[in-house]
């Protein structure tokens, strides 16, 4: 079989059952294409949260299900590879962020969406890459407790210097590989590019960047510019999905080694088994975990605007 006569067969089989498709940026041309919406992590819990479908298919890592079953408790949500979890939301259980509550009393805490839902009932609001300085400026807190990214963390502190942060040493495994000397060398190379990064990256990285911003920011910035030229400093896919929207710019990886292997674990055909009943994982949360993130999510998109 191709990719195009499996694309049509996912299309075909969306609509006779009733689908929503939500792809993040992350992943695959051929996933894309296919997909209602795409976008970045924020862009999606709206998306999910409007969709009128009875079902939805992530097409992401396991955070995102769980995100859309929060905000649609009544929906059948799948994720397309049981096997797609993001490391990072792995990297704090509820026990250590208690006793870091207890370590910075009176701050907020505002985790980021790559948590899990169980996270998200112990936290006052979370927020995505592209709404975490808006949320946090809003907050009607002045001291912050951000998890788990600190490189986000951080920059979203830098943005907002009138309140207090404290930070868990978490991140990204992927983004934290690029270093200040993947910057010199790809800079060497092209000159006339613009340097694009996502703010996971280190401050060495973010410190010397044209543009910070989500997937979805990165790509919007790319697409308008009227340079022609640009280092994309994020998960890689995104240099190939700029290649197919921009054909007469350039895009080149900030480094190679740029690569979410969870992302990636998604196929187009993993997508054509969960939507004909063959595979897949239909998310389930208990009723407190759905009331606590849910609480936390809508606060997010209630302040995200
Ligand atoms: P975005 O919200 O920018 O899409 O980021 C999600 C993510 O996992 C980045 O690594
Ligand atoms: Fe998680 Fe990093 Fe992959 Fe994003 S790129 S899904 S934060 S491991």
């Amino acid at each position: 079989m191709t990719i195009c006569e499996l694309q049509e067969k996912v299309l075909q089989l969306k609509k006779e059952k009733d689908f929503c498709i939500l792809a993040h940026a992350y992943q695959g041309q051929e996933i894309l294409e296919v997909a209602d919406y795409t976008g970045d992590s924020y862009g999606l819990s709206v998306q999910a949260s409007r969709d009128a479908h009875r079902n939805v298919l992530m097409c992401g890592v396991r955070f995102m299900a769980e995100t859309c079953k929060v905000l649609s408790p009544d929906k059948r949500v799948l994720l397309a590879n049981p096997l797609a979890g993001c490391p990072m939301a792995e990297q704090l259980d509820l026990e250590t962020l208690e006793a870091l509550k207890e370590k910075y009393p009176g701050y907020a805490a505002v985790a980021y969406i790559n948590t899990t839902s169980e996270l998200k009932t112990a936290c006052d609001v979370c927020v995505t890459s592209s709404s975490a300085v808006k949320i946090c400026r809003a907050l009607p807190a002045d001291k912050i407790l951000f998890i788990p990214d600190q490189q986000l963390g951080r920059y979203v502190a830098a943005q907002v210097p009138e309140k207090q942060f404290a930070f868990y040493s978490g991140g990204c495994p992927r983004h934290v590989v690029v270093r200040a000397h993947d910057v010199e060398r790809a800079r060497a190379a092209h000159p006339e590019a613009l340097l694009l990064v996502h703010p996971e990256c280190r401050p060495e990285v973010v410190s010397q960047a044209d543009y910070v911003g989500s997937t979805t920011g990165i790509m919007d910035f790319a697409m308008k510019s009227e340079r022609d030229s640009f280092l994309i400093g994020t998960e890689n896919s995104i240099v190939e999905h700029l290649q197919f929207a921009c054909p007469d710019k350039a895009f080149y990886p900030l480094s190679v080694n740029l690569s979410c292997m969870n992302m990636k674990v998604t196929t187009l055909m993993d997508v054509y088994r969960a939507l004909s009943g063959r595979g897949g994982e239909e998310i389930a949360l208990p009723q407190p975990v759905l009331d606590g993130a849910g609480r936390c999510i809508r606060r997010m998109i209630e302040l995200g605007g």
